[in-house]
C-alpha cells in the first residue's frame, strides 16, 4: 500500500472515495464538513437533521457519486465528542476508514484532514493508523478472504513544511508494528527459538544493527541457569538474541537503554501444564520479544542519540523428560538462587537472565516487556498495559511517552510488602507469590530482584498483545502494543 501527500483541492481529486470525520455535537456541519456540504450543493446538512449523521464513534455514512466532487464516494465517519478527541481517536478513525473501504473493494482513497488536525503530528498519526489497519492475520489461509487490497491512500488538506518527514515516521512506526505482529502471529512450529533468531538477524542486518545470537553453548558458558531451566524441557535449544544500535557519537557516561523482551515461542506451562482449552493461543507468548525487536527496528531508522540494546531470551516451555520440576532450585546468571514452585511461571525466569546479561553489556536503563501473567488481565482486562517501574519518576516519564503514543498503560504498585511474598525457605527467592492475589505484582517483584537499582520499567502485555475480536480499526490477533511508546521514550531519553 502506497501512502502519499496530496496537494490538490479536495473537490477535484479523482479517487474511489474521499473520507473525513464528523463530531457528535449540535453544530457538526462546520469547518471542512461545511465546505463539503457547500461543494455537494447541501447534501450533508439534511442527513444531520434527519438523524442519519450523528457523529457517534465509528458511525459510517457512505454517499455514492456525490454531486460536486470528482470522488466516486464520500465517507463520513463519526468521531464522537469533540472535547474527548485525541490522537488516539484520530489514529483509530483513519484505521477504521481503511478497513471499511477495503472490505467494499475500494482500491484507493483520500483522507481529508479536518481543521485543527492538519499538522505534521496529525499526519504521522493518520499514517500510523492506516498502516496498522492494513495488517491481516490470515498468513496460512490458501483462499484469502481478503483478496481485497488497498493500493493507495492520499492525505489531503495537511499544512506545514515537515509533512514528508512526518509521513516517513508514521509509515516506519506502522511497519515496525506490523513486522512484530507477523512474528507474533506465527505458530510455534513455524517459529522456534532458532527461527526467531534467524528472523531477528535478517532484520537487524537490513536495519544496520549489530547482531549477536547466543546459542546454547554460550548460554551455558554465561551460566544462564534460569533460562536453561526453562529450556531443558524442550528438544529445541534456546537462543538469546542481541541487537545493538549505536549512534554516531557516544559521549562518555551517556545512558544505555536495554529493551529486554520475553520470547517463549510456546508456553505449555511445562510440568505444571496448562489446561487444553485455549492453549493454542500460547504461541503469542513471545510477544514481548517481538515488541522489543520491532522497537529497535524503528529506532535503527530514526537514529536517536542514544545507544539501545535489545536482549531477547527465546525458548519453548515444554514438559519433556528432562523438564524442570516444581521444587527444583536453579541458579540464575546473577548468582541468585530460585526455587521453582510452578514451571508455568517461566517468563520471569528467562527475563532474570536477560536483564542480567543486559546489565553486563552496560545497560544503565531497562525496559522489559512480557506476556507475563493472567493476573494482569484480572486487574486491567484487555484495555491497559500494566506498567511497573522504579524509581517512580522514571515510570512517570515512560507513562508520558505512552500518552503521546496513544497507548493505554496504567501504573501498578511495587511496594515492599509484595517482596515478602516471593521469599523462599530453601533458596533466595521463589518463582511464584505465596498466598493469594497480586500475581502480576509478585511477578514484577521477581524481575526487580534482577534489575536491582538500575532504573527499570516492566510492561505486562498479557492482556493487550492479542485481540480476540476484530476492531473497526484493527484485525483480530496480535496488536503490536507498546512499540510506539518505547520508541518515543528512547528518542526522548537521548
Ligand atoms: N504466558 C503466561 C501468561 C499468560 C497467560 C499470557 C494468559 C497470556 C495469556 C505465563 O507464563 C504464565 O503462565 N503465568 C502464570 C503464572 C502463575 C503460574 C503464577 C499465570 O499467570 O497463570
Ligand atoms: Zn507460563
Ligand atoms: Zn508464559
Amino acid at each position: 500500500m502506497q501512502i502519499q501527500i496530496e496537494s490538490q483541492p479536495f473537490a477535484s481529486i479523482n479517487t474511489d472515495a474521499l473520507v473525513t470525520y464528523v463530531f457528535d455535537k449540535d453544530d457538526r456541519i462546520e469547518g471542512a464538513v461545511a465546505d463539503l456540504d457547500k461543494q455537494t450543493g447541501g447534501k450533508i446538512a439534511p442527513l444531520a437533521k434527519s438523524g442519519e449523521l450523528n457523529g457517534k464513534p465509528f458511525e459510517m455514512v457512505l454517499l455514492h457519486y456525490p454531486q460536486g466532487l470528482a470522488a466516486r464516494r464520500l465517507l463520513l465517519i463519526g468521531a464522537g465528542k469533540s472535547d474527548k478527541f485525541t490522537h488516539a481517536e484520530l489514529r483509530r478513525l483513519a484505521g477504521a476508514s481503511l478497513r471499511y473501504l477495503k472490505s467494499r473493494g475500494v482500491k484507493k482513497f483520500v483522507w481529508l484532514a479536518r481543521e485543527k488536525e492538519n499538522n505534521a503530528a496529525s499526519l504521522q498519526t493518520v499514517a500510523e493508523g492506516l498502516v496498522a489497519a492494513d495488517f491481516e492475520s490470515d498468513t496460512y489461509r490458501s483462499k484469502k478472504e481478503n483478496t481485497k487490497n488497498i493500493d493507495s491512500v492520499s492525505l489531503a488538506g495537511f499544512q506545514g513544511n515537515d509533512l514528508a518527514a512526518a509521513l516517513e515516521r508514521g509509515k516506519l512506526l506502522g511497519d515496525s508494528q506490523n513486522w512484530a505482529r507477523t512474528l507474533i502471529n506465527e505458530p510455534s512450529n513455524k517459529l522456534t527459538p532458532r527461527i526467531l533468531a534467524e528472523r531477528a538477524e535478517a532484520m537487524g542486518k537490513e536495519a544496520g544493527l549489530a547482531v549477536d545470537i547466543l546459542d546454547e553453548k554460550r548460554i551455558e558458558e554465561l551460566k544462564m541457569g534460569a533460562l536453561l531451566g526453562v529450556a531443558q524441557g524442550s528438544v529445541e535449544p534456546p537462543r538469546v538474541i542481541v541487537l545493538t544500535y549505536t549512534p554516531a557519537i557516544v559521549k562518555a557516561g551517556a545512558p544505555v537503554l536495554a529493551l529486554v523482551g520475553k520470547a517463549v515461542t510456546f508456553d505449555t506451562g511445562g510440568i505444571s501444564i496448562k489446561p487444553a482449552d485455549g492453549m493454542e493461543k500460547m504461541k503469542y507468548d513471545m510477544g514481548g520479544g517481538a515488541t522489543m525487536l520491532g522497537a529497535i527496528r524503528a529506532i535503527a531508522s530514526l537514529k536517536p542519540a542514544i545507544k539501545v540494546i535489545a536482549v531477547v531470551p527465546a525458548t519453548e516451555n515444554m514438559p519433556g523428560g528432562r523438564a524442570q520440576k516444581p521444587g527444583d532450585v536453579q541458579v540464575a546468571m546473577s548468582g541468585k538462587t530460585i526455587e521453582i514452585i510452578n514451571t508455568d511461571a517461566e517468563g520471569r525466569l528467562i527475563l532474570a537472565d536477560g536483564i542480567a546479561y543486559a546489565k553486563k553489556l552496560g545497560a544503565t536503563h531497562l525496559i522489559d516487556a512480557a506476556t507475563l501473567t493472567g493476573a494482569i488481565m484480572i486487574a486491567l482486562a484487555n484495555v491497559h498495559v500494566g506498567a511497573f517501574g522504579t524509581p517512580r519518576e522514571y515510570l512517570d516519564r515512560f507513562l508520558d511517552s505512552a500518552k503521546s503514543a496513544g497507548e493505554k498503560m496504567w501504573p501498578m504498585p511495587i511496594d515492599d510488602e509484595y517482596q515478602e511474598m516471593i521469599k523462599s525457605n530453601i533458596a533466595d527467592i521463589r518463582n511464584t507469590g505465596s498466598g493469594k492475589g497480586g500475581g502480576a505484582i509478585t511477578a514484577a517483584w521477581f524481575i526487580k530482584e534482577f534489575a536491582e537499582d538500575t532504573p527499570w520499567i516492566h510492561l505486562d502485555i498479557a492482556g493487550t498483545a492479542w485481540n480476540d475480536d476484530n476492531k473497526p480499526w484493527l484485525a483480530k490477533g496480535p496488536t503490536g502494543i507498546a512499540i510506539r511508546s518505547i520508541v518515543d521514550f528512547a528518542t526522548k531519553l537521548s
